[in-house]
């Protein structure tokens, strides 16, 4: 990350501590297994969603407890294992700047992988011993299969409407924001409607998030992401600036059955010459890019009114900040 932000210093000494608990995972695991994961979680990784669990424990509460710690290592874990499992999806073969899993192993054995992961995050969610926050982590796991798997299912449907990216960017990403933020508050003791606020800015955190990521996907370039640029389209994937995009064609159908026959051009995987940069680079200098843009910034001004809810203190104000730079990202 190029910014220092403020959240991640006042959590530091507590993410230290989630980042010993879930490498601890390796100490029993079977050995390439064990190697696996080290790589993924050595080579990187923002740390957001157990930063955002342990601000949203720290903004109520006193230093992090073994309870907290484990809640914050539980969201980072499904969120690796949700990435196991979604760049085999996706065919993606870079991550956090390494190679990815499935660039090196078998499907079956990558989807065990991601599965092991599972096992292992829901065995820090319950050593919370608080029912609440487990139910939450089983519910966001739903969530996340039933996001992706609808977003499989709706792949080169290229007119879809803008009101179905929304469901789908919740599923997928803003859910484990929104838990994460939740199980903080819960461990934290919050109230009721502290409860709700921090879920609400977590949700808003994520979807922001999600639609920066998917800017990001037609504007960054792949070493500084450290994983593939261009993917969503070459997978199908409609996203807000490719609707936007769409939506100020005159004339969209020669667009689609551009996209429809490079998508089905044998051994299209390698992304080379099949067309598609050309549309990625029309997306790029298109108004779309800004439209998605603004978005982002709505869904961001809204999470931090949610933080008014809130008691004005260093963690709020880090809050604050992350959403900002959330959105910076993108910029
Ligand atoms: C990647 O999340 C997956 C998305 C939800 C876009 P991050 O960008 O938080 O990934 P790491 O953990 O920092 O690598
Ligand atoms: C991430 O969506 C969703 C999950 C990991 C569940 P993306 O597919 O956009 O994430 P990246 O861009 O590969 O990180
Ligand atoms: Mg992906
Ligand atoms: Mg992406």
């Amino acid at each position: 990350m190029t910014q220092k932000l403020a959240l991640l210093d006042l959590v530091y000494d507590d993410l230290q501590r989630v980042e010993v608990k879930m490498r601890s995972i390796g100490a029993g695991a079977y050995a390439p297994l064990a190697e696996a994961f080290l790589n993924l979680l050595n080579s990187g990784g923002k740390r957001l969603r157990p930063a955002l669990a342990l601000a949203a424990y720290g903004l109520l509460a006193d230093r992090a407890s073994e309870k907290a710690i484990a809640a914050a290592a539980a969201v980072e874990m499904l969120h690796n294992a949700t990435l196991v499992h979604d760049d085999l999806i996706d065919g993606a073969l870079t991550r956090r700047g390494i190679t990815t899993l499935n660039a090196q192993w078998n499907k079956g054995a990558t989807v065990l992988a991601g599965d092991y992961l599972f096992a292992r995050a829901a065995g820090f969610a319950a050593e919370t011993e608080n029912v609440r926050v487990v139910q939450l982590f089983a519910e966001t796991l739903r969530t996340i299969c039933e996001g992706e798997l609808r977003q499989l299912f709706s792949s080169r449907q290229w007119r879809q409407s803008k009101e179905s990216y929304y469901p789908r960017i919740f599923a997928k990403t803003a859910s484990l924001f929104a838990s994460s933020a939740r199980s903080g508050a819960i461990l934290g003791h919050a109230t009721a409607a502290q409860e709700q606020a921090l879920y609400d800015y977590g949700y808003h955190l994520g979807m922001a998030f999600q639609i920066v990521d998917d800017i990001l996907d037609y504007t960054a370039d792949e070493d500084t992401l450290g994983k593939p640029v261009g993917g969503d389209l070459r997978q199908g994937i409609v996203t807000l600036p490719f609707f936007y995009f769409l939506q100020s064609q005159p004339d969209p159908a020669p667009i689609v059955s551009r996209l429809d026959t490079a998508l089905s051009l044998p051994g299209r995987s390698s992304g080379a010459n099949d067309g598609l940069g050309e549309i990625i680079a029309l997306v790029r200098a298109s108004g779309a890019i800004e439209a998605a843009y603004t978005e982002a910034q709505e869904f961001c001004e809204q999470a931090q009114a949610n933080l008014e809810a809130l008691p004005a203190n260093p963690y709020r104000a880090a809050l604050t900040e992350l959403a900002e730079y959330t959105v910076a990202r993108g910029a």
